[in-house]
C-alpha cells in the first residue's frame, strides 16, 4: 500500500529516494517524507512534487531512507507522514503495514512518560525501538526487540544518527527487497524504484531482518535469530516497461499491450498436437491435482471477477465443482469438505493482497492443496502457494487492472483446458480451443484498433451519473467487472448483474437515458440477453451493447454497438472485456479525472 525506499553506500541518496518515491507513488499517494543522514527530514502532505519541491538542493548525504504514505491511521497530515521518531531523537524509521496492537503499546509507553506526535502506528513503533536502543547497544538489537512486541503486520526501514551509514531493514507481511548496486545497497517496497540501478535483488521473506552498510549487508532471521544466506536474484523487468511508453496514462498504455500479454501468457503453454494446456509451475503438484474434487477461487476486485470467468470454464470443460469467493469473506469462513480433495487458487495481479493472503494461510492450515495465480513473481502469495502459475503480464502501474485481468482469465482458460481434457473435454474441443487461443491476440489488436470508435461513444455517455452492466454466463462477471472499472476511475455509480436478474428488482431503475451496457454477443444465451434489452428499451433505457462482429440484429435495439470478433464462445470474455476497459479509460479521461492513480484506492491493498 505505502512505499519505502533506501539507500547506503558513496554518492549521494538524495536523488534516488526521490525518485524511488515517484516511482513508488502509485502504491500510496497522500502524503511523503525523506531522511538523508547529516540533513534531518522533510515531510509533506500531497504528492512526491510537494515533497521534491521541499527538499532543499544542499539535502545530500551517503545514508537514507523516504517513504510514500496511504493513510491507516490518522488523516494524510505532515505530523502524520513518515518517518517517525523516538524519543531520543535518534532514530527515524519508515512502515508499511498495520501495528495491530498500536494502542495498547501506545498507552504503555505513554505510562512510562513518552509523548507522541502523531496518531499514527507507525511513530509508536518508533518510540518502541528508541526504548530498546541503550548507549551499549547497536540499532539491529533494539529493532529485534521492539518487534517481539508488536502483533500486526510490517515492512520498516530504521536509521539512527548514532550509526550513521546503517540501515536496519525487517518485514513480516509487507513486502521488501535489496538491491545490490555497484555503489552500495538499495532497499524498496517494490522492484520499480531499483530497476534504473540494479537488476540484483533479494527478496526479503516474513520474519526477516537485513542490516546495509555502505560495503556489506547481512540478513538474519529476526525471530529465530540465525544468519540466513540467500541467494540473489535476477529481475527481469527493465526499467522501460514501467513506464509510460507515450501514453497519456498507465491504463490506456497497458491496455494497448493486451494483444501482448494475452501471446506471453500463453507463451509455450499451449499443446497444439493433444489440444490441451501445460502449465509451467504445475509439475510438484500434478498427482494431487488429478486427485481434486472441488476447486475454491479466492481474490478481490477485478481477482475475483476473473475468478468468476474460471468457475464457468473449469465447471464447463472438466467438469468439476468451483466456488468462488472474495477473500475478505472467504477467509472469516468456515471452510467445510474434505481437504485432501479440495484446491485453493489465489488470484492476484500484486501477490501481495492481504485478505487473499490471509485466505491462502487458512487454506494451507486446513491441509488444502494451494495455487496461485500471481503476476508478481516472487512476491508473498506466490512464495506461499503450494505452486504458483505467473500471469507474466509485466508490471502493472495504474490502479486499473486492465492487463492483469485479462491475464489472470487467460491462465484459469489454460488451467480449465488443461482439467478438462485430464478429464471429460474430448480432443476435438480440445483442439478447437487451442485454435481459438491462438487467434485470441489478433483479435484484441483488432478490438483495441477500434479505440477510437469507443471513445467517441464514452464522450457521448461522459455525463452519466449511473449506469448497469448486465450479461449471462460467461459474460455476467466481464459485467461485473466493466462496472467496476466504470466506477473506480469515473466515479460513475455502475453494478454488473446477470442479465436475468434485472425483472428481479434493477429494472425498476430504468427510465429515458438511465444507461445499461449489455454484454451480447452471439453465444448461446444471446437470444436470452437480447429480451433483456428488449425490455429495456420498451422503457426508454439508453442501451451501449457489446456484441460480436456481423450482428446487425442488435443496432435495432442498442443506441450504440462495439463490435468484437467472433470467437469460440467460452473465450469471448476476454474480447468483451477491452471495449469496457477503453470506454471507462475515454469517459474518466473526459470527465478530467486522475486515470492512473483515482481518489482513495491503491494499487496493491497489503491491510486489511
Ligand atoms: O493485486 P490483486 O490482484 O490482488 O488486487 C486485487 C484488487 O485490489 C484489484 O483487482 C482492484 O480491484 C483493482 N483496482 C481493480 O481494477
Amino acid at each position: 500500500m505505502c512505499g519505502i525506499v533506501g539507500y547506503t553506500g558513496t554518492k549521494n541518496a538524495t536523488p534516488f529516494l526521490i525518485e524511488g518515491l515517484r516511482a513508488l507513488e502509485y502504491r500510496g499517494y497522500d502524503s511523503a517524507g525523506i531522511y538523508v543522514a547529516g540533513q534531518g527530514v522533510v515531510r509533506r502532505a500531497g504528492k512526491i512534487d510537494m515533497l521534491a519541491a521541499a527538499v532543499p538542493a544542499t539535502f545530500s548525504g551517503t545514508t537514507g531512507i523516504a517513504h510514500t504514505r496511504w493513510a491507516t491511521h490518522g488523516p494524510p497530515t505532515e505530523t502524520n507522514a513518515h518517518p517517525h521518531q523516538d524519543s531520543s531523537e535518534t532514530i527515524w524509521l519508515v512502515h508499511n503495514g498495520i501495528i495491530e496492537n498500536h494502542a495498547e503499546l501506545r498507552q504503555k509507553l505513554v505510562s512510562e512518560g513518552t509523548s507522541f506526535t502523531s496518531e499514527t502506528d507507525t511513530e509508536v513503533l518508533a518510540k518502541l525501538v528508541g526504548s530498546y536502543y541503550l548507549t551499549d547497544t547497536v540499532l539491529e538489537e533494539a529493532v529485534e526487540r521492539a518487534l517481539v512486541d508488536v502483533r500486526g503486520t510490517y515492512g520498516i526501514a530504521v536509521v539512527s544518527t548514532r550509526e550513521s551509514k546503517k540501515i536496519v531493514t525487517a518485514r513480516l507481511g509487507s513486502p521488501l527487497l535489496l538491491g545490490m548496486g555497484s555503489d552500495g545497497y538499495y532497499l524498496a517496497s517494490d522492484a520499480a524504484p531499483v530497476l534504473p540501478y540494479t537488476r540484483q535483488v533479494i527478496y526479503l521473506d516474513d520474519g526477516e531482518l537485513a542490516v546495509l552498510m555502505p560495503d556489506s549487508y547481512a540478513i538474519r532471521s529476526h525471530t529465530l535469530k540465525t544468519v540466513i544466506q540467500k541467494p540473489i536474484q535476477m529481475l527481469d523487468w527493465d526499467a522501460e516497461s514501467a513506464k509510460k511508453k507515450g501514453y497519456e496514462h498507465f491504463m490506456l498504455k497497458e491496455i494497448m499491450e493486451i494483444p501482448e500479454v494475452i501471446e506471453n501468457t500463453l507463451r509455450g503453454r499451449l499443446l497444439v498436437e493433444e489440444g490441451s494446456a501445460t502449465l509451467d509451475g504445475l509439475e510438484k503438484v500434478e498427482q494431487r491435482l488429478k486427485e481434486v474434487e472441488r476447486i475454491i477461487v479466492t481474490g478481490c476486485g477485478s481477482a475475483y471477477y476473473a475468478g468468476l470467468v474460471g468457475q464457468e470454464l473449469i465447471e464447463e470443460f472438466a467438469g468439476i465443482p468451483v466456488e468462488v469467493e472474495i477473500a475478505s469473506e472467504l477467509r472469516y469462513r468456515r471452510f467445510t469438505g474434505d481437504p485432501k480433495r479440495t484446491v485453493l487458487i489465489a488470484v492476484s495481479q500484486s501477490g501481495e493482497t492481504a485478505d487473499t493472503l490471509e485466505a491462502l494461510r487458512i487454506a494451507k492450515k486446513n491441509g488444502m492443496l494451494t495455487l496461485g495465480v500471481i503476476n508478481v513473481v516472487g512476491s508473498t502469495i506466490a512464495r506461499e502457494t503450494d505452486a504458483t502459475v505467473h500471469n507474466h503480464a509485466g508490471p502493472e502501474i495504474g490502479v486499473a487492472s486492465t492487463k492483469a485481468f485479462i491475464s489472470q482469465v487467460i491462465v484459469l482458460t489454460l488451467l480449465a483446458l488443461k482439467l478438462g481434457r485430464e478429464r471429460s473435454l474430448s480432443k476435438k474441443e480440445g483442439l478447437r480451443l487451442v485454435q481459438d487461443l491462438s487467434q485470441l491476440s489478433t483479435h484484441a489488436k483488432t478490438v483495441l484498433q477500434r479505440a477510437d470508435a469507443i471513445a467517441d461513444v464514452a464522450k457521448k455517455y461522459a455525463h452519466i451519473a449511473n449506469a448497469l452492466y448486465i450479461g449471462r454466463k460467461y459474460q455476467c462477471p466481464v459485467a461485473y467487472e466493466g462496472a467496476l472499472k466504470l466506477k473506480e476511475i469515473s466515479y460513475i455509480h455502475a453494478e454488473g448483474y446477470g442479465a436475468g436478474e434485472m425483472k428481479h428488482g434493477p429494472i425498476a431503475l430504468i427510465e429515458q437515458d438511465f444507461l445499461t451496457v449489455a454484454l451480447a454477443p452471439k453465444d448461446s444465451l444471446y437470444e436470452k440477453t437480447r429480451s433483456n434489452m428488449e425490455e429495456i428499451r420498451a422503457r426508454s433505457g439508453s442501451i451501449v451493447a457489446v456484441t460480436t462482429d456481423g450482428n446487425t440484429d442488435i443496432t435495432r435495439i442498442a443506441d450504440e454497438v462495439l463490435f468484437v470478433p467472433e470467437t469460440h464462445e467460452a473465450l469471448i470474455p476476454t474480447l468483451t472485456t477491452l471495449p469496457l476497459q477503453l470506454f471507462a479509460y475515454y469517459v474518466a479521461k473526459a470527465r478530467g479525472l486522475p486515470i492512473d492513480q483515482p481518489r482513495n484506492l491503491a494499487k496493491a491493498v497489503t491491510v486489511e
